[in-house]
């Protein structure tokens, strides 16, 4: 089968033929419809999160898929022959990711987390939801914005910005983003009530005009740390200031006026489980920037291939 991997940690992802995987004890075998880049991917790749779990090479990349259970391991009990299933496919030891015709992952994934596909959810659509889906839920737990308050979100257009705006919004929170130009009307569409477009007006400038009173929390996405210290005044005191990009100064993580910290997503399954209940209801969708196949995966994974429109999830159609 084909598969996007690497030998060892540094390598350049590529595409190879590989013999199908085999499930052990507790795992399933699934052949995938669906997958989706997360930066990630590329930091798994790297090694620079060699020591968060087990990793086996030759290492298939790909956390985020969709697709049909098509053998399972001694001890599964979750899931069936047959099961339509999404998720995050983090198991550990990793060796058998969703960039691939065939994935293996732990039934009960030791670091992700995986589940029934609601019938009426595509592949395409599945496999966009779940690590930039969570991780936007989580932050927003995390920050406590009340209904009514005021978010900031830097990197709206990105996977967990796109997520973040639309279930912000629809808890009442007026959002106010940061887009460039061209999509800026793309971001009001998603539930954005203010735009502030990149560089056409200093930020701290921005939020003073648009939030006097001070906003209750900034969701960092980007990781630009003076673009955060540059804001923080902008929060009230006992607001939030939150980064999934550790985007924030050691200074202001001990700032006591306000809640400023990392974070890492977390209580995966149950995140999971939220997430798809929002999208069936139609609350939330999840916004797919560029489709492309397998053998696209390494050109857009090391930022080769550029949506036209907003960046949201790129998915990779694999059958
Ligand atoms: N802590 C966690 O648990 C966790 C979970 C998921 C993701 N992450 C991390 O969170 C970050 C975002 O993830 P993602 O999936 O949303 O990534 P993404 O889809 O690549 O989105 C990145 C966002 O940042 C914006 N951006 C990039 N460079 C910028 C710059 N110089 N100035 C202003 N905006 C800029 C992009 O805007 P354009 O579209 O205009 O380029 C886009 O909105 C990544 O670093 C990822 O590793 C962490």
């Amino acid at each position: 089968m084909r598969a996007i991997l690497i030998e060892r940690f540094g390598e350049t992802p590529a595409l190879r033929e590989v013999p199908v995987p085999e499930p052990g004890g507790g795992e399933v075998q699934v052949a995938v419809e669906a997958a989706s880049t997360n930066p990630l991917d590329l930091a798994i790749a790297s090694g620079a999160l060699a020591a968060l779990g087990e990793y086996r090479f030759p290492l298939t990349l790909g956390m985020d898929g969709a697709g049909t259970v098509t053998a399972i391991g001694d001890g599964v009990t979750e899931f069936d022959v047959g099961d339509r299933v999404f998720g995050q496919f983090w198991s550990s030891p990793l060796r058998s990711g969703t960039f691939a015709e065939v994935a293996v992952v732990q039934a009960v994934p030791a670091l992700g987390a995986l589940a029934r596909i609601p019938d009426e959810l595509p592949s395409d659509v599945a496999a966009a939801l779940p690590t930039a889906g969570m991780t936007a839920l989580g932050t927003l737990d995390v920050m406590r914005v009340p209904e009514g308050g005021t978010l900031v979100v830097l990197g709206a257009t990105g996977g967990v910005g796109t997520f973040a705006v639309q279930a912000a919004a629809a808890r009442g929170i007026r959002v106010i983003a940061t887009a460039s130009a061209q999509v800026a009307e793309e971001v009001r569409k998603l539930g954005a009530a203010e735009v502030v477009v990149r560089g056409a007006e200093p930020l701290d400038r921005a939020l003073r005009r648009l939030a006097p009173e001070g906003v209750d929390a900034i969701l960092d996405t980007v990781g630009d740390r003076s673009l955060t210290s540059g804001v923080a005044g902008a929060v009230r005191d006992g607001g939030a200031l939150l980064s999934i990009a550790l985007g924030v100064e050691e200074k202001l993580l001990a700032d006591e006026r306000i809640r400023a910290a990392d974070y890492r997503l977390d209580r995966k399954p149950e995140r999971l489980a939220e997430l798809t209940r929002l999208v069936t209801a139609g609350t939330i969708r999840p916004v797919i920037g560029a489709r492309l196949s397998l053998e696209e995966a390494p050109r857009a994974l090391t930022g080769g291939i550029r949506p036209t429109g907003m960046r949201g999830k790129t998915v990779l159609r694999v059958r």
